[in-house]
């Protein structure tokens, strides 16, 4: 494995690499750190389907709308060296802002109906500078594949929307929720969770495993209304994780119930040939994220 804290340094490797195979397929998997097994999936299945594979380690500050979010970001370089290394990642990028970022950033990228649901009117600027972050990567690297967790639904639809716009013959790989035994969506930021709210966490899964169950005899409205009902009245035996704010353990932000390719919720599980859920639950302060397929 080889580490490059310089985009000249990265390109001139990947430049050699392609003159020694003008055939070579490069693989990219961006990431923000904090590695986990659902970021080692991704870079196992690039490593299947091409001759090289990139990884990018940067906390990305533009896509951050709120700075304490960003200071609290867990930055675990050392391990996660360790991780890529134990996957045999070829080449890794860990830049500093100022090597990503040379430039004040004037880009601005819309995506329309796409972002103004969910993840969007929550985080603004969120996906704009997703996009920025993700198009200078392709810019430097050169993939030929590109590959994205779905656990971030939305964030997959908007790099689709991006390389439509920027029309880049790049392949987008989206690859499956990695979860805990316990049915946990691996997350960076699941590292936060103190040992009982960590306890507790799976209960979002399940919930949306029910709500799976019900959609076979209630409506879109009932199972979502339901959804959100029951995290907010979830009681846990040690009530020291009680948001004091909210008296609640769980304090859902949104749980829409959309079409898997405009994102626009829907009235009718008939309404779209694909229909996922997309949930994000506050618990003891740590923002998390899940979603899971209707049909
Ligand atoms: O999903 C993430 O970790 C980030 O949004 C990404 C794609 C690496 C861009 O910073």
């Amino acid at each position: 494995m080889q580490t490059f804290n310089t985009v000249k340094a990265l390109q001139d490797a990947l430049s050699s690499a392609r003159n020694n195979n003008s055939n070579l397929t490069v693989g990219l998997v961006p990431t923000m750190g904090a590695l986990h097994e659902g970021h080692l999936s991704l870079i196992q299945r690039a490593k299947k389907e091409c001759d090289l594979v990139v990884v990018s380690v940067f906390v990305n500050p533009i896509q951050f709308n709120n700075q304490e979010d960003l200071a609290k970001y867990p930055r675990t370089v050392e391990a996660d060296c360790e991780k890529l290394a134990s996957v045999d990642t070829d080449f890794v990028l860990i830049p500093s802002v100022e090597e990503m970022y040379p430039e004040p950033v004037k880009e601005v990228y819309h995506f329309g109906q796409i972002e103004e649901v969910m993840e969007g009117p929550q985080r603004p600027g969120h996906f704009s500078g997703v996009a920025v972050v993700v198009r200078r990567l392709f810019d430097i690297v050169q993939p030929q594949k590109a590959y994205f967790g779905e656990k971030d639904f939305q964030q997959i639809a908007i790099i689709k929307n991006l390389l439509e716009q920027i029309k880049y013959p790049i392949e987008l790989v989206p690859c499956p929720i990695v979860r805990a035994d316990d049915g946990l969506a691996l997350s960076s930021r699941n590292m936060r969770l103190s040992p009982a709210a960590r306890q507790v966490a799976p209960t979002i899964y399940a919930t949306l495993k029910k709500a799976v169950e019900m959609s076979q005899t209630k409506s879109v409205e009932e199972v979502k209304q339901w959804t959100l009902d029951t995290l907010k009245a979830f009681q846990a035996p040690d009530g020291t994780i009680i948001n004091p704010e909210t008296y609640r353990i769980f304090d859902p932000e949104y749980f829409e119930i959309v079409n898997d390719t405009t994102l626009q919720p829907i009235k009718e599980w008939n309404e779209a040939q694909g229909v996922v859920g997309c949930i994000t639950v506050w618990l003891t302060g740590v923002r998390l994220i899940d979603m899971i397929r209707f049909r």
